[in-house]
């Protein structure tokens, strides 16, 4: 399983890293090197040459879905701005209004005008009415004016919006290019349940720019030092963050929105439908 929605806050969670440091001192293990990547892998581990494939899939999948991600940031961020501009030109409208005297808006009609540009029901049919049906209309038809202001231009974003994801950019919410190695704190949240060596963690942060962490783990402690060895070997010490637990348990772990994960990476050596019912509660946009 890999790409979908995601967020997790790895402090909230106990990554039981600390269990393996009774394990051996000293691990050999043989280099080899992939993608942008050097790390040891144990003796005993056959280097299976259609995995490396199965890796550079998994890693081109992930670097789109960081510029998805990030395009999505962009179209949130536009939008906030967008309804911040539009109830600034309504308070404006209304100072000016006061200044000429023509009216009448009090603070409780300005609220209710905000309220009802919150709610997005300008639209709301006029007949809908108290005693104050006349104040409520002309509320009403400046709510229309700038909704219908707004449809047009949510229909030109939208219209932006899906031509880029044509040709999607790998840029950030400032719209500066994604830089790898960095750690982007609303960058993509990536879990590896069944890391091993750490080589596709490794890799991970080595190559798909954009990422806030990746959570390398596995419940063989021998391979949780291998993955300790290969992240300091390569440098990557601020994406990568080494666990030891049971794959599971530690999705079960992370149901809480905010510790959910934006791509989860399972590699079982069989079939991953032990795996799936965590994997569907511990992924974002779920
Ligand atoms: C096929 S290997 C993973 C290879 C790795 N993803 C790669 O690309 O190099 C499977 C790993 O899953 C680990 N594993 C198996 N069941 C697990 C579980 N329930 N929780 C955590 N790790 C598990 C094993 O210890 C083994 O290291």
């Amino acid at each position: 399983m890999s790409t979908n929605d995601v967020t997790m806050a790895t402090s909230d969670v106990t990554m039981s890293t600390s269990d393996v440091t009774d394990v051996s001192p000293e691990i050999e293990g043989k280099l080899a090197t992939e993608g942008k990547c050097e790390v040891y892998l144990p003796t005993s581990v056959f280097y299976n040459p259609v995995q490396e494939f199965n890796r550079d899939l998994t890693i081109s999948v992930i670097r789109e879905h960081a510029k998805v991600h990030f395009a999505r940031l962009r179209e949130k961020e536009r939008k906030r701005k967008e309804r911040e501009e539009r109830i600034n030109k309504a308070e404006e409208r209304l100072k000016r209004e006061d200044g000429e005297g023509t009216n009448h808006q009090s603070d409780g009609e300005k609220r209710q005008l905000e309220e009802r540009m919150d709610k997005g029901d300008g639209q709301k049919s006029q007949s809908e009415n108290s005693t104050n049906e006349g104040k409520d209309n002309e509320i009403n038809s400046k709510m229309s004016v700038i909704e219908g202001q707004k449809k047009n231009s949510d229909n030109t974003s939208a219209k932006v919006e899906s031509s880029n994801h044509d040709s999607l950019i790998a840029t950030d919410v400032e719209g500066k290019e994604l830089e790898l190695g960095k750690k982007y704190e609303n960058g993509l949240r990536i879990l590896e349940g069944l890391a091993a060596s750490g080589l596709r963690s490794v890799r991970f942060a080595l190559e798909i720019p954009g990422v806030k962490e990746i959570v390398a783990n596995d419940f063989d402690k021998t391979a949780v030092e291998f993955i300790k060895k290969n992240v300091a070997h390569n440098k990557v010490e601020n994406l990568v963050i080494p666990s030891c637990d049971d794959a599971s348990l530690l999705m079960y772990k992370c149901k809480k929105v905010a510790d959910r994960f934006d791509v989860i990476d399972l590699d079982p050596y069989g079939s991953p439908t032990q795996f799936l019912d965590g994997a569907v509660q511990a992924i974002t946009g779920t």
